[in-house]
């Protein structure tokens, strides 16, 4: 186990810090599954991800030694696979908070995890969780964070945002991973004491486009609607202006601008 600073029980306190990887998922998804026990709570971070890895099969793209590209291991076996998406929650209202710390006004969680500050794209976490039998075994949490670029390029100029190009000034990466590794394990203590209610609410108050009249596309058709909140199973409920609310998968469902 490596050293560090961190004042946690756990998350960050087994902290591999490596200069390039295909991507952090993978490679601490590699380690996971060697014979040797890994500490929960081992966290994988990379200045450089050569196949940065985000939902859907996309690429993640990040600027070299600027941002926060990192994945954590949690053994979460006290959830069962239907309560899955309760990690979700936990992970990104856990960056919601820290980083509300930073920029008081306009962050916002856009279902189910990317993180949002008014209409663009400032993080996202893509978790893979390895499930044996009814519980979860293990789960990969691989965040990242734009923190320190300065521009982006191609179609993420104009969906995605970094932390200093709104402070107009850098933010300490090693503090900022600290900050997020605390907030992680103290909702994630909270999930595991099976006190989510709150951690629920509060997500859902945190959804980007609660309560707005807003434009969805399913089923090939474009319809304006209401998100309402979410169902047990982490489903969106939205409920179309003329219609009935309805629930969402994933891939059931496209924000349109
Ligand atoms: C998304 O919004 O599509 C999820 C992006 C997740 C990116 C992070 S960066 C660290 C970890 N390693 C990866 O390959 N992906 C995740």
């Amino acid at each position: 186990m490596q050293n560090n600073t961190f004042s946690t029980l756990f998350v960050g306190q087994n902290l591999i810090k490596l200069s390039a990887v295909d991507s952090t998922n993978n490679y601490l998804k590699n380690l996971a599954s060697n014979s040797e026990p890994l500490a929960e709570g081992t966290v994988i971070m990379a200045d450089h991800q050569f196949a940065g890895r985000g939902q859907m099969n996309n690429e993640w793209i990040a600027e070299a030694g600027k941002n926060l590209t990192f994945s954590l291991l949690l053994r979460p076996n006290f959830l069962k696979v239907p309560e899955q998406f309760l990690l979700n929650i936990a992970v990104s209202v856990a960056l919601n908070e820290v980083l509300l710390k930073y920029l008081p006004s306009g962050l916002s969680i856009k279902w189910p995890n990317d993180i949002y500050v008014e209409n663009k794209k400032i993080g996202g976490i893509l978790i893979e969780n390895v499930i044996v039998g009814s519980n979860i075994k293990h789960s990969i949490i691989g965040i990242g964070l734009n923190i320190n670029q300065s521009d982006f390029t191609g179609e993420l100029k104009s969906k995605s945002v970094s932390l200093s190009q709104i402070l107009q000034q850098d933010v300490n990466l090693m503090a900022l991973l600290k900050e997020i590794c605390t907030q992680i394990e103290q909702l994630y203590l909270k999930l595991r004491a099976g006190k989510y209610t709150n951690l629920k609410e509060l997500y859902v108050s945190k959804l980007y486009r609660l309560n707005e009249v807003a434009r969805y596309a399913a089923n090939g058709k474009v319809f304006e609607g209401i998100i309402e909140g979410i169902s047990n199973e982490g489903l969106l409920k939205i409920k179309p202006i003329d219609g009935e609310t309805v629930e969402f998968g994933f891939k059931e469902v496209a924000f349109i601008n």
